[in-house]
């Protein structure tokens, strides 16, 4: 292929893009914000920035929701705009291989493939989250032996059992780092009658978050509103509490794991044990909770390397090795060969 390939992680809360030979060439937020005539007035970080702030007459649109395309014109707007700048200098059209949850459905892959070709790909291909996610993380996929990737993101946690260069059986739940942040800012609201926006919610969460209970309390001052008086104030926020928020969410995709470990045959589930969980995505930062996988499954648990990137980087891999692809049946389209365009393109 003489064009440049370029891989794509089209996040709940952010865009990566990988440029093979240069590594990663982009990392976005996913929105878009437009005023009142319906105009962009900005994309990725200049939108992120607009959230909350709420300048007159502007609205944040964030297009992607738990890993899958829920406002196809945002979308295309934003995957047309990133594509153009890592692309400036370039004569050919790039191919793009997109990633995907392993869930979604064919209608919603087609819609991602169709949104890739008419955002400037010469050919596009899809391949799924939890295979990239273990290439990204130096896993040797292509050996018998069984290995489980749970890729936590912002809108979904992925988790799959990955042998033999293909998933083998994965389940995606959509609880993962937003559900966390939600649970935290519902939790002020109920218990504290502190009100604080999604922003504050992640500080706290990155900050004093944790997996399991620390052992040393930790206090955090935060700003927000009285929701009784509606005031603004300062509040201490301890780790205990927001511990307590965000326990049930984990739990939940504790829940997740365990009931595709009981749906796997008895020799996937022992190669399992031996070869451990991996951790992938943004959420695999949350402090401990490698160990809370370890404490509460009994399964030795790590997280990879650069987790937040391992999506991206896992993409560029395939694209080093196009038989990855090939063998799991994903072919490089053109536009054409795609068909069914005209509803949506452009
Ligand atoms: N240090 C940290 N501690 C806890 N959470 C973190 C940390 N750093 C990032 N995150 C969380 O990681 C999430 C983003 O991860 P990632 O970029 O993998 O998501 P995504 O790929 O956009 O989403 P998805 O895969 O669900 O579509 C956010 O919810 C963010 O709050
Ligand atoms: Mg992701």
């Amino acid at each position: 292929m003489l064009a440049t390939n370029i891989g794509i992680d089209l996040g709940t809360t952010s865009v990566k893009i990988f440029m093979q030979g240069k590594g990663i060439v982009l990392t976005e937020p996913s929105a878009v914000a437009y005023n009142q005539e319906n105009k962009i007035v900005g994309i990725g970080q200049r939108a992120y920035d607009m959230l909350e702030k709420n300048p007159e007459g502007i609205r944040v649109v964030k297009p992607m929701v738990n890993g899958v395309v829920s406002d196809f014109t945002a979308t295309g707007q934003m995957l047309r705009t990133f594509l153009a700048r890592v692309c400036k200098n370039m004569i050919l059209k790039p191919n793009v291989v997109v990633c995907v949850p392993s869930t979604v459905t064919g209608l919603e892959r087609k819609t991602i493939l169709e949104l890739a070709s008419a955002s400037g790909a010469a050919k596009a291909c899809l391949i799924e989250e939890p295979l990239a996610a273990a290439l990204g993380a130096g896993l040797g996929i292509d050996v018998p032996r069984g290995v489980m990737v749970i890729d936590i993101g912002g809108g979904t946690a992925d988790i799959a059992i990955i042998t033999m260069g293909c998933v083998s059986i994965s389940k995606s739940i959509k609880v993962a780092g937003n559900a966390l942040n939600d649970a935290i800012i519902r939790q002020l609201r109920r218990e504290r009658d502190i009100v604080i926006g999604e922003k504050t919610a992640e500080m706290i969460k990155k900050r004093i978050g944790s997996a399991i209970l620390r052992d040393v309390e930790l206090g955090m001052t935060i700003k927000g509103k009285n929701y009784i008086t509606g005031m603004p104030g300062t509040f201490e926020v301890s780790s205990t509490e927001i511990f307590l928020a965000m326990r049930p969410q984990l739990e939940l995709i504790l829940e997740g794991v365990r009931s595709l470990l009981e749906e796997t045959t008895p020799d996937l589930a022992a190669d399992i044990l031996e070869s451990g969980i991996y951790l992938t995505g943004g959420t695999a930062l949350l402090r401990s909770i490698d160990k809370m996988f370890t404490q509460k499954l009994g399964i030795k648990t790590k997280v990879a390397a650069d987790p937040v990137n391992c999506v991206a980087m896992g993409t560029g891999e395939a694209l080093a090795d196009i038989d990855i692809l090939r063998h799991n049946g994903y072919v490089f389209k053109t536009r054409a060969e795609l068909g069914g365009l005209e509803e949506h393109g452009e």
